[in-house]
């Protein structure tokens, strides 16, 4: 099935969505009246710092895959970015990683303190719901908010960060490890996936196919595992300079991570075996899946 190569097509196609999905975080984003500058200043820091722009693209290529257009995705795609992006704010904080590099510039914290970080972080979860509220109408609107409520929510994201911090004292188990990866990185991608769909097909009579949702959530909750596990691998074995993030930090924060439960190697195993899973996903979809596909490779084998 794969007719895109996982070396110069999917890196054009990549560098081109991603300046697709900056542009519009640019100039489409706005806070509304009376926000402050300096707050806004430092939610654009963030937001606006680079960044793979995965969680936007995965939105833009769903909808493609589900016969819509780039302008539909957009607005849910620039609203996963934003709460992607408060996570990060959050995640560096003190109370949480203690982390001063992220995405290549002094973290959010280190520049405007952490009452400004936490509150920027705040802000642009909000921001993400009145995106879609105004972009959509009602019904897609209200799907698209309980799709990135529950991937951002206490049961998703926010859910496994609490579990990631606990962990550090825990000596965990591998269950334990799959199921907070799944929330706390794999529940946004599941999102992503299918705000796509909704953003392509939520005006249907009807509503969006559900074989799609079925088979785009399956390939996203591999998708997921695939690219956590490979974000331990890269906090082993890649540098600052390629990763734009501090590297080796982990282990010396005990957390509960694929290489240190199974080694490098083991764990690169079974992030292959999921890409295997993950193609599988796709099959029932045919050619217009391709670039999904490729993508799988991608992540499988990145650095960064
Ligand atoms: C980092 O995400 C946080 C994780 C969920 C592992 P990314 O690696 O997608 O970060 P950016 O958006 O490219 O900076
Ligand atoms: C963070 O996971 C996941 C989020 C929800 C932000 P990590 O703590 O491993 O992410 P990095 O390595 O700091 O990017
Ligand atoms: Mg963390
Ligand atoms: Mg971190
Ligand atoms: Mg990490």
């Amino acid at each position: 099935m794969r007719t895109v190569s996982v070396t110069d097509d999917l890196h054009e196609y990549l560098r081109s969505r991603r300046t697709l999905v900056d542009r519009y975080l640019d100039s489409e984003i706005r806070p509304g009246e009376g926000c402050p500058p300096r707050l806004w200043e430092a939610m654009r820091y963030s937001l606006l710092a680079g960044g793979k722009r995965l969680r936007p693209i995965l939105v833009l290529m769903a909808c493609e895959v589900a016969g819509g257009q780039d302008k539909q995705a957009l607005p849910a795609a620039a609203a996963v970015e934003a709460i992607h992006t408060y996570s990060l704010i959050h995640d560096d904080l003190p109370a949480m990683d203690n982390d001063d590099l992220r995405r290549g510039k002094p973290t959010c914290h280190k520049v405007y303190g952490e009452a400004l970080a936490i509150l920027a972080g705040d802000a642009l979860l909000t921001l993400a719901f009145g995106i879609v509220s105004a972009s959509y109408p009602p019904r897609t609107a209200a799907a698209c908010c309980t799709e990135l409520a529950r991937g951002a929510g206490a049961a998703g994201m926010v859910g496994g960060q609490v579990e990631d911090l606990a962990c550090e004292q825990l000596p965990g188990t591998l269950d334990a490890l799959k199921n907070l990866h799944a929330r706390k990185t794999g529940a946004l991608f599941r999102a992503s996936l299918q705000l796509g769909v909704w953003a392509a097909q939520g005006e249907r009579s009807g509503g969006p196919d559900p074989a799609l949702g079925r088979a785009l959530d399956a390939y996203a909750r591999c998708f997921g595992m695939i690219f956590q596990i490979t974000d331990d691998l890269i906090d082993v074995e890649s540098s600052a300079e390629k990763t734009g993030k501090h590297t080796q930090k982990d282990a010396s924060r005990g957390k509960l991570t694929f290489p240190r439960f199974l080694g490098t190697g083991e764990s690169r195993r079974v992030a292959t075996d999921l890409a295997k899973e993950a193609e599988e996903c796709l099959q029932p979809l045919g050619e217009r899946a391709a670039k999904l596909d490729a993508l799988i490779q991608y992540i499988l084998t990145r650095d960064c």
